[in-house]
């Protein structure tokens, strides 16, 4: 029996109610499948650093290294501010593994109402690549003049030739593997960011030489929020920068119903790596406490896992569980307008599976 070392973040707020039933479905297909699963957790979290004073200790990526993969349920905490929290335990494990394609799928289920009006089951059916390991995100600034009336804050974006081509490449050859609509779409920004988006766009002119199967269109970004919404059912794979990509996955979720069904792999597609999946939402303080949060992000976010180890037929298994839960109507949590708690929710994957 194949044996997979998992390390297990379940992190703040909601992260901690969704990744438990997550193990709970992954150990149902392990057992189906024949696959073992050791569950490594970590307590790295706000709570963490209430007690040490740091999010995850200094050598966290040195423990992380050794698994085969990483789960992580969400980070964030009302007490502490966002920048400390995300940029002392999330953000920093996915530049240091270098899990610079982020991939988040956004599927219409059957039994899922989207909230754009007369979308059938299947007819939004997309993923959005992001980059995630530069650009926006890429930490690089300072503050002169720090908390004076007459402060300045620099914030720099880094767009490298090869980190944008290899997001690029990683898009196309995704577009290929589904073979479904084999197009995908840029998100640029480049009639008003003179420098990188312009690099960008050079980038996936020259990568879209390589893909003559796999049609091409070029959005900017404003454009791009407003045709998810008014034509998602054109998009297969649409690729973007950290930001761009971080704004657009949270509308391609509710296009396609609700950010508790929204999955996200961050991955290190040259496995140099372990790479790390988790729910695209947060901790979700408004409902944390309640029992009422969607586990499916995280439960589709385990079957892109599994399918990264190699486990498809599990994962297709798994997903297969998620989509006839759905379309059962019997595990429709308050997000997706139902009155289903955190563990019925479990229950009816579990039984699905
Ligand atoms: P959020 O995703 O936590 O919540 C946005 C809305 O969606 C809320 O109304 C919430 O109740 C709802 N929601 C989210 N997940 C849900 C689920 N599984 N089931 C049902 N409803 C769900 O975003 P936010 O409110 O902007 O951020 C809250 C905190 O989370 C902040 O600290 C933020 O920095 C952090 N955050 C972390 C991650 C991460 O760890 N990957 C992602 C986004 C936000
Ligand atoms: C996400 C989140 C993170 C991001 C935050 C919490 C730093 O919004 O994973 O989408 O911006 O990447
Ligand atoms: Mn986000």
């Amino acid at each position: 029996m194949t044996t997979y070392k998992i390390a297990v973040i379940a992190g703040d707020g909601i992260g901690r109610e969704v990744v438990p039933p997550t193990i709970e479905v992954l150990e149902a297909a392990g057992k189906k499948f024949g696959i073992g699963f050791e569950f490594r957790p970590f307590d790295w979290s706000a709570d963490h650093y209430f007690k040490h004073g740091r999010m995850m200790p200094a050598d966290a990526l040195d423990q992380l290294r050794p698994h085969d993969a990483i789960l992580l349920g969400a980070v964030g905490h009302v007490d502490l501010p966002d920048n400390l929290t995300l940029n002392g335990l999330l953000l920093p494990i996915r530049r240091g593994f270098d899990q610079y394609a982020n991939v988040r799928p956004a599927v219409l289920f059957e039994g899922v109402d989207s909230p754009l009006r007369n979308r059938a089951a299947g007819d939004i059916d997309m993923v959005v690549v992001r980059e995630n390991t530069e650009g926006e995100y890429a930490q690089i600034g300072g503050f002169l003049y720090h908390k004076q009336p007459g402060e300045v804050a620099v914030q720099t974006s880094v767009f490298t030739r090869r980190g944008c081509e290899r997001v690029i490449r990683h898009a196309f050859e995704l577009a290929r593997k589904r073979n479904k609509k084999k197009r995908v779409a840029s998100i640029t920004k480049s009639n008003a960011q003179g420098y990188s988006m312009v690099l960008w766009d050079r980038a996936f002119q020259a990568v879209a030489e390589e893909f003559p199967d796999i049609e091409t269109e070029s959005l900017l970004v404003d454009a791009a929020a407003m045709n998810f919404v008014r034509r998602p059912h054109t998009f297969d794979v649409v690729v973007a920068s950290n930001l761009f990509g971080d704004i657009l996955s949270d509308l391609s979720a509710i296009v396609a119903g609700s950010i508790g069904l929204a999955a996200s792999a961050n991955l290190d597609p040259e496995r140099r790596y372990p790479s790390m999946f988790e729910p695209v939402h947060g901790t979700a303080p408004d409902i944390l406490g309640k029992g009422i949060a969607n586990p499916m992000a995280a439960m589709f976010s385990a079957s892109m896992m599994l399918d990264h180890l190699g486990q498809a037929a599990a994962a297709g298994a798994v997903e297969g569980a998620l989509a006839k839960a759905l379309a059962s109507g019997e595990a429709k949590s308050p997000d997706l307008g139902g009155k289903a708690t955190t563990r019925q929710v479990t229950d009816r994957v579990l039984s699905a599976l």
